[in-house]
């Protein structure tokens, strides 16, 4: 028997093997993850609608990069042809659209299912934060994306946004000057929100989830107990691969079906071409901002950037502040649920009332 028929040896799934000679039982080792029983219920198990709904928009998005050409004389008229001339390219772009918009509903129920369950506490803290870096990198991919189609709403919220980033103390003009390529929203502008759309925002949200299923793998998913529950020892824990994975893999088509009739139904249409003179009566951002936009509002820029910045940054140290007031004040877990339910019901009054006003 030659050396290269023995490397064979046990059939076409070992000839194969040994073309990429790795640990293939850590492969396996790997997969059979054991997950708690109470991700079986779906709405326990978000974390993985976001990575798919990613999936969905990646796929979508180089499709729509052949033909998007990114100058603000020929943004608009690109998107108008992808949508009206190109075949199937209405379908592409609002399957690009709703999987976005989709993404960061899925991301804000996993971030409430996360903090209701108490699952960022120790040792995952860290966790939280690569998340919360998840969720921030998820909104800028939603804000970037839709200053690209350069139509008159998307032109102004930019415009806007970039004036909310100047008002961040200290690197505030900085920053501004770096978004906008120069010291106001123009030929610039574009090429940037572009390069970071596909470029930038695509490495760091890989980069971001490696660290976050890294982390996942490593601690494990917190195993939820809850009152009158009867799982019998065995049942406790079930495998990733094949039992947790066919049920992901379900929720993947049941989603695309939806993706599908939001397609059909609220096809992504296409306002004004953007007027950099002609300041619109109504300026309105995505809805993933309007809380922003009624803060800014009711208070000042200055004001409502500042609120916005503390706010964050005590979402982001919530794990460490919360051990660190349990630690000297004995504050029970009962106050972040309190605290949580405050800032959501904040979230979405401002959120509402934006979206009902003129
Ligand atoms: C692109 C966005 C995100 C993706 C794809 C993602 C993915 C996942 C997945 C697949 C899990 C495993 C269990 C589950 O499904 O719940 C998980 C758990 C976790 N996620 Fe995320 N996540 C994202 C954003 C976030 C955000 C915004 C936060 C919070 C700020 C967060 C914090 C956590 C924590 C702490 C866990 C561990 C939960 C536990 O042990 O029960 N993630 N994530």
């Amino acid at each position: 028997m030659s050396a290269g028929n023995q490397a064979s040896g046990g059939g076409m799934p070992g000839y194969l093997k040994s073309l990429f000679p790795m640990d293939w039982e850590l492969v396996r080792h790997a997969g059979a993850e054991p997950v708690p029983y109470h991700l079986k219920k779906w709405w326990f198990c978000l974390g993985g609608t976001p990575l798919y709904l990613l999936v969905v928009q990646v796929l979508t998005g180089i499709a729509l990069t052949f033909y998007y050409v990114p100058s603000p004389q020929e943004a608009y008229a690109s998107v108008a042809a992808i949508t009206n001339d190109l075949r199937f390219g209405w379908y592409i772009r609002s399957l690009h659209k709703w999987s976005g918009n989709l993404m960061i509903v899925a991301v804000f129920l996993h971030l409430l299912r996360v903090y209701f369950t108490g699952a960022y506490r120790h040792p995952r803290q860290l966790n939280w934060c690569i998340g919360l870096a998840l969720l921030g990198t998820t909104l800028t991919f939603g804000f970037t994306g839709y200053s690209l189609i350069y139509e008159q709403l998307s032109f102004w919220g930019a415009t806007v946004a970039t004036n909310l980033a100047e008002a961040v103390p200290l690197v505030g003009g900085q920053l501004a000057y770096f978004l906008r390529g120069g010291p106001v929203v123009g030929e610039n502008t574009l090429t940037r929100f572009f390069i970071l759309h596909i470029g930038m925002l695509p490495t760091v949200m890989f980069a971001l989830l490696g660290l976050h299923i890294l982390l996942i793998r490593m601690h494990g998913v917190t195993e939820l107990q809850f009152e009158g529950e009867k799982v019998s020892k065995e049942e406790r824990f079930f495998r990733f691969w094949p039992e947790h994975a066919t049920t992901e893999l379900l929720i993947g088509v049941l989603l695309m079906y939806l993706l599908t009739i939001l397609a059909l139904v609220f096809p992504a249409g296409l306002g004004e071409p953007a007027d950099p003179t002609q300041t619109p009566p109504h300026i309105k951002p995505e809805w993933y901002f309007y809380f922003s936009f009624r803060l800014l509002k009711l208070t000042s820029l200055h004001l409502s950037v500042a609120l916005t910045m503390v706010g964050g940054a005590v979402v982001f140290c919530w794990p460490f502040i919360e051990e660190w007031l349990q630690r000297k004040y004995r504050v029970p877990e009962s106050f972040s649920v309190v605290l949580g339910v405050v800032g959501f019901l904040g979230f979405l009054i401002l959120t509402v009332w934006e979206s009902i006003a003129p």
